[in-house]
Parts: structure tokens; C-alpha cells; sequence
């Protein structure tokens, strides 16, 4: 046992491998941004993946780190067992040394065996290590320098030969592989230890008997069709969680009590008053599933990914709502917890991944914020599972139920499967995705367009957009349907070469005009289907003639672009001044204007906005060429360009720089020739469209200069009504306080005009069996005022009616009062007289409470006859 901390722990691991020529690298981000197969990082080894394969050369030959780690999607799916047992994570740190063709096993395993023995200092005789024994069916030798190697330093009792299963470890599908031998190290008692040989639980499920180290060594390529390619020079990648090395050092039975864990655990007893006692109590499974989960939840949100329903977003959202059900239920907290934690887990980590810090204000807002989603509904959704639970006592709750769940509270379905589970119930997963389609269809269908069969002129395809070049086409028509969308009648015309954009990336589809032999035809937009450029008009000539004129309006063409190209600089600057967390979520681009959706947590401020423009409007006077390249896709990425959501691409992508390094996107849209034809750039409004995501509206070209016209106008039209002053806004301060000295003037000589009305009300006053009433009509210039009468004579009356009628510019205004001790006696109502008696009267309606009720109407030519009927009612 040890006395080092997780921090001393991993600095001693970083320092040996220094020693050993081995450069100490930062971690590769928790979330992957360009890999299709993988959501997150899952190995050290992940980020070296091109120095094995050789693709690229390794700036350094021998490399060590500490790898931020998650497994919770795809092939290790672990979600469910986190907290449970005390040794699975969603989140961990892989410590890793690696070799780039440069040593292999021989020093791989001496350095391992260095740093647990000398450094570490565990008994060797706890220790065992795996060989792999080779593997005929593919014809794998086994691994003799590995066993020539442990042979000289451990005993032979204590190597274990392993099969491909344990031995062989592969990245995924394809990707580098090789053998690897293992370390694992026996930590039971030595009473445990003299009945049952360690060797005999090695690889075995044994809590306590567990593999720490991995020391792969990469020989091939494995390749689509499964075939092993022997690569053209080796490679070692080792891999130690740090965790369980921990829970090793400091001689703890679970992970959870090393110090990297005790910290968040103590934290949470803070918040719930609960205590927490290592047990297999659903109190303590709660506990340890915060402490695992804020970790991956605060990281994967610090490296850029926001909550979302989708992809990498919904794995991190699906964490979460598993940690607010488990302190929901469990630790008996309804509020928000988890973004409490977040200060003290920044700390902890502040020297080795500085991230969190860097960001602490926005990642504890968007937890904070996700919390709060949730917590909305997940009360109700809880009752809703405990009905289901109970009807379905048993057996299988109903996909149709699952998806409720989903779409009306929230609950992902491995948590309702986790809810059920816990009360012996499965859910139908099947059904489940049965009404997930049925739910994508049903939004399909609503968008429906009825369309007739294609009419084929030509087979000439395929269809070919000459439209970044050219603005005007003599051309073929290909084939033209008709088509009925929202109860409106209309074409679609599919032509051979079209100088139409067709609506992608945000950028609104071309409008122009296609002449058919002298009968010239509107098209009123243009889109993509599968191959096809489909241009939409309102009507078709009765001949279609063999060669047609395609033009595009060039006018809306060209302010589009402006819009499309300051997109890009605009999307650069957001992310200069906001960070590197900005990722665009949607965007608009017409000839108006602008409008660009991405992640961020909070307002953006008025200098932020002013940063962001002035920032544009340097691009734009730089007047740097828009440099547009076709390139293979992995090239694109090498120049630092940033992919858009939800496109797809090919293997070769066009590349959008403007400044290689300032903006380097990948997009189809059209572009200004230099930024210098932007002309100005003016963001118009900024505002938020869901929890997470900010919109800004902005203008540039022409549609700027009108916008600051415009402005400017509004501004002089201001300057002229106050006379032109030479300090405006303090002209509209004097305004200001002009009148809101005249209003408290008004105010002081109304209530005076009442304190007179009301004396002379006073003097009207007759006993009607035992009731003080007085009612009249008086002249005020406002209901309230009545209201106001009505309500002051508690102070000068006892037993009292009044009913007070007005004429305000024509329309009757009524008030009646009545004292509460009358109210009480003689259950009279104010309102009710109001609307049974009064209303009619008026022609009009109103109400109140017993004591005091108005209204209004349009006939004020009854006012006495309806004061003379409320003193019918003494
Ligand atoms: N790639 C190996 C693993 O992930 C060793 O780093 O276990």
C-alpha cells in the first residue's frame, strides 16, 4: 500500500516514461469530430491510429500521456453495470506509453515490470502476466520474445497463456491490431491467496484478481474483408486505467474509495444529508453513479459536445438523466445536484485537464440547465412507469408505453428499460423502434407532395451544375412532372445542365427563369432529389421544345452569396471570441439576410457582438481571395476545415478557404470571388432557440448598407423631433424626466380633485333601512378613478352602499361599493349586481369581488335609472 495520491500516481507514471526518452503529450479531446465509427475516444491509442498505419509519420518516436476514455457506446456498453459494481466507468483515464516503430517488447515489458515493482513498488508475487499463445486459424504465431522476456523476470507460475479472445486485441472492425500481454495483480488477503493460486482467477471476473496493464504490440493492419496485413514497421501501445491503478496502490476494494472518487462522493453527502457506506443499497449505487457520471457528463461537454437527442449529444444526455434519477429516487433530491458538483471537480482536475476550468461557468450552466429539463417531467414520468409496472406485472412493458415515455417525459429507453428491470420487467425494444419509425413517418407524410409520374423526355443524363460558374444555360430538358403540394398546383422540370443552386447547406435554392423557345416560364425555386436538380415553376408551356434557356436571377444569386460567404467569416469570429465549444446547428442564408444557429450557453453580450463584427469586418477589408479546392476528404481535415452538421459527403470535398488561417470549411454553397465584395457586415439580432443553442440574425452587401440606412433614418427622423440636440440621449433623458414630473404632478392634482369629490359624495349620504348608500354621478376622467372613490370610503363610512357612474368621452364607466360588514349581514355582492344588473344597463360587462366591482360598456344614456336600481337592492 501507498501512500501517494491519483495526482502523485500519475506524475510518477509521466515522469518515468520521460526518463525513458518518452515525449509527455496532452489528451486527445473525450469527443471525436471526425470519425463516423467511433462517438468517443476509447483508447489511448486512438488519436496514433495514422502512425501505425503509416498514413502519416509521428513527430516524436516515443510518446506517453494520460487519455480521457469513454465507454458507454458501441463496443464496450457499460452504462448499465456503472455504480453497481465498484470498478466499471463511463469515463476513465488510460495512462499510455507508446513506440512508433522504434522499441517493442523486449523494453515494453522490462519498463512495465520497472514501474510497478520499483516505482509503484507491488509485490512481484502478486503480479501475473498473459502471453498470447497464437492463434493456427490465422495463422499467428505465438508470442516467444514476450515469454523469453517475462521468463527472465517473473516466476513461470506466474505466466498465463492467453487465446486471440484475451490476447489479441484489436481497435474495432479494421484498424491496427497485435498481440499484447497483460499484467494483472492479485490483491486478496494472503489467507484467500494460500487456497487459490492468483493464477487460477486470472481473467476470471474476479473483483479482486484484476488486469491493470495492457502492453499491445501492433504488427497489423486488420482490413475490410478481415484479412491481417503485417504493417511495415511495429509499433507499442500500452494502456493502465489509472482508476484501478489507484484503487491498487491505496489498497481499497473499490475504485470508489480511492481519492479520485472520495472528493465528488463527499460533496454529494454535503448536498443530501445522506451518508455513504461503499454498501450494494441502492443509496450507495447512487452515489457512486454521481461520482462516476459528472465526470464524463463535465468532460465531454468541456471538449465541445452539448446534450442533444442525437449521436454523441444523446449518449451524454442519457448519462445525465440516469444521475437525476438516481438522486431523484435514491438520494431523495429534487433539485439540481449535479452542477453543484462541477467547482470542486474542476479543481481536482485543474493541472491535468485544464479544460473544465477554462469553462466551468458554461459547462455548469448547461448541466444546470439539462437538470432542470428533466427534472420537469420526471416526476410524472416516474408515476407513469410505477402504473405501467403495475399493469404489466411481470412480463414485458408495451413498446407504445416506452415511446411515451421518450417523446412526453424524457426518458431514454435504456433508463425505462433500467426502471423496469429493477422491478423484474423487460421492455419491448423492438416495438419501441416500431413507433420511433412510425413517428419519423407520420412527419413525413404531413410534408407530403402528391406528385404525377415523371414525364421522361431524355435519358441524357446524368444532370450536371455548371452554377458556380456560369448563370446561364442553353440546355435540354431531361424530364418534368406535375406536382400538388398544399392544395397547389404546380411543375417540377429536371434539366441536362443547370445553372441552378439547388437549395443545400442552408443556402436557399436559385429562382430565375427558363425560356422555352420564346414562352419564358418563372422558376420559383430549386432542389435537390437524390441525383436530380429539380427546378419548381408555377406552369409549363403545352410543347416542350428539344433546347430550352436556363437563367438564374442574378440579382438574388449574387446578394445570396454575399450572405453564404459572410456565413463563414462569421462562424470563424463566433468561435475566436465565444470558443472552440461553438458548432453551427443550422443556418439560413437568402438574398435578405442571414441566420445562423450554434451551441453556446449564454446571451451574447453587446461587446461580444461588437468583437464578432468588427473581427467580419477586418476579414472584409483584408480583401483575402476565397480560395476554393476539391480535395480528398482526409486532406480537407488536415487543413484544419471544419465539418458541417448533418451533410454528407464523398470522398472528395470542396474546400471553402478564406485565409487558411482564419476559415477553412467544407461546403457546396457559392462564394464571393475575395471577402472585399462583402462590403459590411451588421449582426441585427441575437437571441435563443432552445436550451443550448443561440441564433444570430446578421446582414452583409447591400442588405448592410439599406439596414444602417435604414437606421440612420430612423435615427435623423428622432434627432429632428427633439429639435436636433447636440447630446440626443440626453435630450431623451430631459424627455424622460419631463414627464415623469408631469405624470407625478397629475397624479398629486387628480388625488386632490378626489379628496374634493369625495367630500362632496359625503354630503349625498341617505340611511336606507340601516345602510349608509350614496350614489351619483360624478366627473373624473378615468375608471380607475371611480374605482378609487369606492374603495376609500371604508375609511370615512361604516355600513355602507355606494354606486358611482361616469361619462368618459361618451362611454359609462360604473363602480360599486360595499362595506364588508354589509357584504357580511345582507349577502349582497358587488360583482354579481355588477353583471346582472348593471351590464344590461350599459350595454357592456364587468365584474369584481363582493365588496368592490366596475364596468364598462357603450351606452351611457341610463346612468340615473341604473343608480336608482342598486338602491332598490337596500
Ligand atoms: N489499446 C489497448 C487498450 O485499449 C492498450 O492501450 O487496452
Amino acid at each position: 500500500m501507498t501512500h501517494m495520491t491519483a495526482a502523485e500516481i500519475r506524475q510518477a507514471f509521466l515522469d518515468f516514461f520521460r526518463s525513458k526518452g518518452h515525449e509527455i503529450v496532452p489528451s486527445a479531446p473525450i469527443v471525436l469530430k471526425n470519425d463516423p465509427t467511433l462517438l468517443f475516444t476509447n483508447a489511448g491509442m486512438n488519436q496514433f491510429k495514422d502512425y501505425f498505419l503509416g498514413n502519416k509519420t509521428a513527430p516524436w518516436k516515443r510518446v506517453a500521456d494520460t487519455q480521457k476514455c469513454l465507454r458507454v457506446s458501441g463496443k464496450h456498453n457499460d452504462l448499465e453495470e456503472v455504480g453497481v459494481d465498484t470498478y466499471h466507468h463511463t469515463m476513465f483515464e488510460m495512462l499510455g506509453n507508446w513506440s512508433f516503430g522504434d522499441y517493442f517488447k523486449k523494453e515494453a515489458i522490462e519498463w512495465s515490470w520497472e514501474l510497478l515493482t520499483e516505482v509503484y513498488k507491488i509485490p512481484k508475487d502478486r503480479l501475473y502476466a498473459t502471453v498470447f499463445e497464437g492463434d493456427a486459424s490465422e495463422n499467428i504465431p505465438a508470442s516467444t520474445i514476450a515469454l523469453a522476456k517475462w521468463k527472465e523476470l517473473i516466476a513461470e507460475d506466474h505466466i498465463v497463456f492467453g487465446n486471440k479472445k484475451d490476447n489479441f486485441w484489436e481497435m474495432g472492425e479494421t484498424g491496427p491490431c497485435g498481440p499484447c500481454t497483460e499484467i494483472h495483480v492479485d490483491c486478496r488477503p494472503d489467507s484467500e491467496r494460500a487456497l487459490i493460486p492468483g493464477r487460477d482467477l486470472v481473467n476470471k471476473d474476479h473483483p479482486q484478481v484484476i488486469e491493470i496493464w495492457n502492453n499491445v504490440f501492433i504488427q497489423f493492419n486488420r482490413k475490410k474483408d478481415r484479412s491481417l496485413e503485417p504493417l511495415p514497421a511495429t509499433h507499442v501501445d500500452t494502456g493502465m486505467g489509472l482508476e484501478r491503478l489507484v484503487r491498487v496502490l491505496q489498497g481499497k476494494s473499490s475504485n470508489y474509495d480511492t481519492d479520485i472518487f472520495s472528493g465528488t462522493i463527499s460533496k454529494v453527502a454535503d448536498i443530501t444529508g445522506k451518508k455513504y457506506d461503499g454498501s450494494d443499497t441502492k443509496e450507495a449505487v447512487a452515489f457512486r453513479v454521481l461520482a462516476d457520471h459528472i465526470r464524463a457528463i463535465a468532460f465531454t461537454i468541456a471538449d465541445g459536445q452539448l446534450p442533444s437527442n442525437t449521436g454523441a449529444g444523446y449518449v451524454i444526455r442519457r448519462i445525465l438523466r440516469r444521475a437525476v434519477r438516481y438522486y431523484y429516487t435514491y438520494l431523495d433530491y429534487q433539485q439540481p445536484l449535479l452542477h453543484q458538483l462541477m467547482p470542486g471537480l474542476a479543481k481536482q482536475f485543474e493541472y491535468v485537464f485544464p479544460e473544465l476550468q477554462q469553462q466551468i461557468d458554461f459547462v455548469t450552466k448547461v448541466v444546470h440547465k439539462e437538470e432542470e429539463d428533466f427534472l420537469r417531467t420526471i416526476d410524472k414520468g416516474l408515476k407513469r412507469i410505477d402504473t405501467l409496472i403495475k399493469d404489466n406485472q411481470g412480463s414485458v412493458i408495451p413498446g407504445k408505453e416506452v415511446f411515451e415515455l421518450y417523446d412526453t417525459y424524457g426518458f431514454p429507453v435504456d433508463l425505462t428499460t433500467l426502471i423496469a428491470s429493477e422491478q423484474g420487467l423487460k421492455v419491448d425494444e423492438e416495438a419501441f423502434k416500431a413507433e420511433m419509425q412510425k413517428q419519423k413517418d407520420r412527419a413525413k407524410a404531413a410534408s407530403k407532395v402528391d406528385a404525377e409520374d415523371w414525364v421522361v423526355l431524355s435519358e441524357n443524363g446524368p444532370v450536371k451544375f455548371v452554377g458556380y460558374t456560369e448563370l446561364e444555360s442553353t440546355t435540354e430538358v431531361l424530364r418534368y412532372r406535375k406536382v400538388k403540394a398544399k392544395g397547389k398546383e404546380g411543375y417540377q422540370v429536371v434539366l441536362k445542365e443547370t445553372p441552378f443552386y439547388a437549395e443545400s447547406g442552408g443556402q436557399v435554392g436559385d429562382r430565375g427563369w427558363i425560356d422555352f423557345d420564346g414562352n419564358t416560364v418563372e422558376v420559383i425555386d430549386t432542389k435537390k432529389e437524390n441525383d436530380l436538380i429539380i427546378q419548381f415553376t408555377e406552369q409549363l408551356p403545352d410543347e416542350i421544345p428539344t433546347t430550352v434557356k436556363a437563367t438564374v436571377n442574378s440579382d438574388l444569386r449574387a446578394k445570396t452569396t454575399v450572405h453564404h460567404s459572410v456565413t463563414h467569416l462569421l462562424h470563424a469570429a463566433l468561435r475566436n471570441i465565444l470558443g472552440t465549444h461553438v458548432a453551427q446547428k443550422g443556418s439560413l442564408v437568402n438574398e435578405h439576410y442571414l441566420r445562423f444557429d450554434f451551441s453556446h450557453i449564454a446571451k451574447v453580450t453587446d461587446e461580444e457582438i461588437a468583437q464578432i463584427e468588427a473581427i467580419v469586418n477586418n476579414k472584409i477589408r483584408e480583401n483575402v481571395p476565397v480560395v476554393i479546392k476539391e480535395l480528398p476528404k482526409e486532406e480537407a481535415l488536415k487543413l484544419g476545415a471544419m465539418a458541417l452538421f448533418g451533410e454528407k459527403y464523398g470522398d472528395v470535398v470542396r474546400v471553402v478557404i478564406m485565409d487558411p488561417n482564419y476559415s477553412v470549411e467544407l461546403c457546396g454553397g457559392t462564394h464571393v470571388g475575395r471577402t472585399g465584395e462583402l462590403g459590411f457586415f451588421k449582426i441585427t439580432s441575437e437571441a435563443a432557440v432552445a436550451a443550448g443553442v443561440r441564433r444570430v440574425e446578421a446582414v452583409s452587401g447591400k442588405a448592410a448598407a439599406d439596414f444602417v440606412q435604414d437606421e440612420l433614418k430612423q435615427l435623423k427622423t428622432i434627432k429632428e423631433q427633439f429639435k436636433n440636440p447636440k447630446d440626443l440621449v440626453k435630450a431623451i433623458e430631459a424627455v424622460q424626466q419631463e414627464s415623469a414630473d408631469l405624470k407625478k404632478k397629475l397624479e398629486h392634482l387628480e388625488n386632490r380633485m378626489l379628496v374634493g369629490i369625495r367630500n362632496e359624495l359625503l354630503k349625498k349620504d341617505e340611511i336606507i333601512n340601516g345602510i349608509t348608500f350614496i350614489g351619483d354621478i360624478v366627473e373624473v376622467s378615468s375608471a380607475d378613478a371611480l374605482k378609487k372613490l369606492c374603495f376609500d370610503m371604508k375609511n370615512n363610512l361604516n355600513d355602507y352602499v355606494i354606486v358611482l357612474a361616469a361619462n368618459i368621452g361618451g362611454k359609462p364607466a360604473v363602480a360599486i361599493g360595499i362595506a364588508d360588514t354589509v357584504v357580511a349581514a345582507k349577502q349582497f355582492d358587488a360583482g354579481k349586481w355588477i353583471k346582472e344588473l348593471v351590464a344590461p344597463i350599459v350595454k357592456g360587462g364587468g365584474g369584481g369581488q363582493k365588496n368592490l366591482a366596475t364596468a364598462g360598456g357603450q351606452d351611457a344614456s341610463n346612468l340615473p335609472k341604473l343608480i336608482e336600481l342598486i338602491k332598490q337592492q337596500l
